[in-house]
């Protein structure tokens, strides 16, 4: 049955933002405390390069913090800490976590860190990784969070990208029945890595203390010692992050944000998506190390003067799956958001979710699920265990915040299972063909948003400009590329259905196979490859690596799993899931001799997807298809 979308606040909101983007995003600019007010909300000056609120100033940690408590709220709770994997639990309110983030920015300056500086963190779930963000934040420094999850390469690769002045960690990490050393693997990637840090400062943790090097830092030594840095005033278009992310090669992209638009943007989201302000309790269920992290754990909850949840742990085995409902029943919590992987875990440990019982969830009203793909079975069984709304919402590390979502906050719209719903203000989503023309409502095309894009969203790639342009903007003139398919349908409810390109999406997590690719390729044994990912109950996609042999090869097929395997992780990081390598007589391929990627992913996700006609013998590829299509 079709349902229209209504006509009320959110139609209103939107055609406003589309209609007159200054005048939309000059009022939401009212949210946000600056040092200086705006002149220019919308710069064209430089297009395709956008900029939102030129000559502004302001400063995004004054913006968490600084104001609440000088408004008087300084004993409202920021920050609650849950961890079950160390059996620890803190509470920060606004003025304890001012207090010690000021102090961190002293120790930071201390160690030379100035305005726009990088500051690189590999840190586990713990509240001093949030700590560090905003210290930096506060000296108008810029911060690159790694994913603890990453091996040294990876975090190396970044490390001479971001070329920080400083890297801040923790001796250990913590995961499900191991300890995982971060101070090794931090020393591997410094070894690795051509750019050289003038210092580290490392958290030790009492499960695994590390050993301390010239360079090295102790935290709380410094911090000790250190005189509370006040907040820097910084141009709203500097950056206040780069965050890495995958692309289809196996070099990440640097996504850069800015203050000014961002701070507007996510004031924005908190109230009229997700339906936070003062005083609530948001969890958002994800790591520092990801976009959702950064937007929704640290600086939208905190700029809306809410409680943020820092957990350090997981859905199921840190004990097992009553774990979210602990935490809810615990904090109070109004609103959980996390990846549908994860209730996809609980419902697989506890498929009628009897362990809810005895947790009282009444505090929650909404649990948001984005990351991946919400499939109608979670999406259904999320609704029928909770009997909440169970909201997706799609974007990327790219927008940093939703590009489509169910405004819960403006105006709770109906849900369609399948759907992150209607298009939020100020991205004008277009459906487009091969040639860039859009396509009629329901018809599955590549998902593009017409520039300019709204505040909040990457204005360049950092120290990369040209591969901003070359893999957003160049595809479809005028347009940014999100990367995925999908169609609108005749209400306006999009259906995002996968990633037009060699990204996958395991647990929620958003990899490279191009990545993998060049580590399986260096096998000795390896003729050529092939990763893709297919489908998992519970991961959503894991990769599979199909390869073939050089021509006299002998090995028996597990030792050659296991190599390439540990490879992988040992390259990339055990964050890649990489567990399984088949070996095919041969790859299919255009006559030309180019690999039919694309056609084994639409195989993989299920769709219904023709060879080309250059495909040179059609045979390899029906050998391949049950191995894609497998879980
Ligand atoms: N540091 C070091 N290693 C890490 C890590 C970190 N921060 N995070 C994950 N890993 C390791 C895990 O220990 C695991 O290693 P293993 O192969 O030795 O078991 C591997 O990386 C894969 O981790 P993960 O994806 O977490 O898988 P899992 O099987 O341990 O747990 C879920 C599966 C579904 C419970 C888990 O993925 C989850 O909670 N997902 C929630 C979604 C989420 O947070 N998404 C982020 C974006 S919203
Ligand atoms: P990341 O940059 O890690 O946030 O990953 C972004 C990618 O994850 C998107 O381009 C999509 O492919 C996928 N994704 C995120 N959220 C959703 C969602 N709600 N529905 C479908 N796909 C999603």
């Amino acid at each position: 049955m079709s349902q229209a979308v209504d006509t009320g606040a959110y139609q209103r909101e939107r055609d406003r933002s589309i209609e007159d983007p200054e005048g939309f995003w000059r009022d939401a600019a009212a949210a946000i405390d600056w040092d200086v007010e705006p002149p220019i909300v919308l710069d064209r000056s430089d297009a395709p390069y956008y900029r939102w609120f030129t000559g502004g100033r302001l400063n995004t940690c004054f913006n968490a913090l600084d104001r609440h408590v000088l408004a008087g709220h300084g004993e409202r709770l920021a920050l609650v800490y849950d961890s079950p994997v160390t059996g620890t639990a803190d509470t920060y309110s606004y003025s304890r976590l001012l207090d010690e983030v000021a102090t961190f920015a002293g120790v930071l300056r201390g160690l030379g860190v100035e305005k726009g500086d990088r500051v690189l963190l590999y840190m586990p779930m713990v509240p001093e990784a949030v700590i560090a963000m905003l210290a930096t934040a506060r000296l108008g420094a810029v911060h690159s969070v790694v994913f603890g999850g990453f091996a040294p390469h990876e975090l190396a690769i970044r490390i001479d990208d971001a070329t920080p002045k400083v890297v801040v960690s923790a001796s250990c990490g913590i995961e499900p029945g191991r300890v995982v050393e971060y101070k090794p693997m931090l020393d591997r990637a410094l070894e690795a890595a051509d750019h050289t840090v003038d210092a580290t400062v490392i958290l030790q943790r009492p499960q695994a203390v590390a050993e301390m090097g010239e360079r090295d830092h102790d935290w709380r030594a410094l911090a000790a010692a250190a005189e509370p840095a006040g907040c820097v005033s910084v141009e709203a278009t500097d950056p206040l992050y780069v965050l890495y992310t995958s692309g289809t090669t196996g070099k990440p992209k640097g996504i850069v944000r800015d203050n000014g638009g961002h701070a507007v943007a996510l004031a924005w989201s908190m109230r009229n998506v997700y339906d936070i302000g003062a005083g609530d309790v948001f969890w958002a269920a994800s790591d520092v190390g990801w976009v959702v992290g950064h937007s929704y754990i640290v600086y939208a909850p905190l700029i809306a003067g809410a409680t943020t949840v820092v957990y350090e742990g997981k859905p199921v085995g840190t004990p097992d799956a009553s774990a979210f409902w602990r935490v809810i029943a615990t904090y109070g919590v109004k609103a959980l958001f996390t990846a549908p992987t994860a209730f996809r875990a609980i419902k697989k440990e506890d498929p009628d979710a009897s362990l809810r019982a005895g947790h009282d969830l009444s505090s929650l009203q909404t649990l948001f699920l984005a990351g991946e793909r919400l499939d109608p079975d979670t999406y259904h069984w999320a609704s029928d265990i909770l009997g909440i709304p169970v909201v997706d919402n799609w974007w990327q590390t790219e927008t940093g915040w939703p590009i489509a979502a169910n405004p819960r906050g403006l105006e709770p719209l109906p849900i369609k299972p399948g759907s992150p719903s209607v298009i939020m203000p100020g991205y004008d989503v277009r459906v487009l063909d091969e040639r860039g023309l859009p396509v009629e409502p329901g018809q599955e095309g590549n998902i593009s948003i017409r520039l300019p894009l709204p505040p909040g969203t990457l204005p360049t790639l950092w120290n990369d400009d040209k591969r901003y342009v070359d893999s957003y903007l160049a595809v479809f003139s005028g347009y940014y590329a999100t990367g995925d398919g999908g169609y609108i349908d005749e209400d306006g409810y999009i259906f995002v259905m996968g990633r037009t390109d060699d990204v996958i999406n395991v647990a929620g997590h958003r990899l490279s196979t191009g990545s993998m690719e060049a580590v399986v390729a260096t096998h000795p044994m390896v003729a050529e490859c092939a990763v893709i990912g297919v489908h998992d109950q519970l991961k959503g996609q894991i990769p599979r690596a199909f390869v073939v042999l050089k021509a006299g090869a002998d090995i028996d097929p597990k030792q050659l799993e296991k190599e390439i395997v540990a490879s992988v992780r040992d390259e990339i990081g055990p964050v890649a899931a990489f567990k399984s390598v088949v070996i095919v007589p041969g790859l299919p391929k255009t006559r030309s001799g180019k690999i039919l990627r694309r056609t084994m992913r639409g195989i993989a996700d299920g769709r219904p997807e023709a060879p080309p006609s250059t495909i040179d013998d059609i045979s390899v590829l029906d050998v391949l298809r049950p191995l894609l299509q497998g879980d």
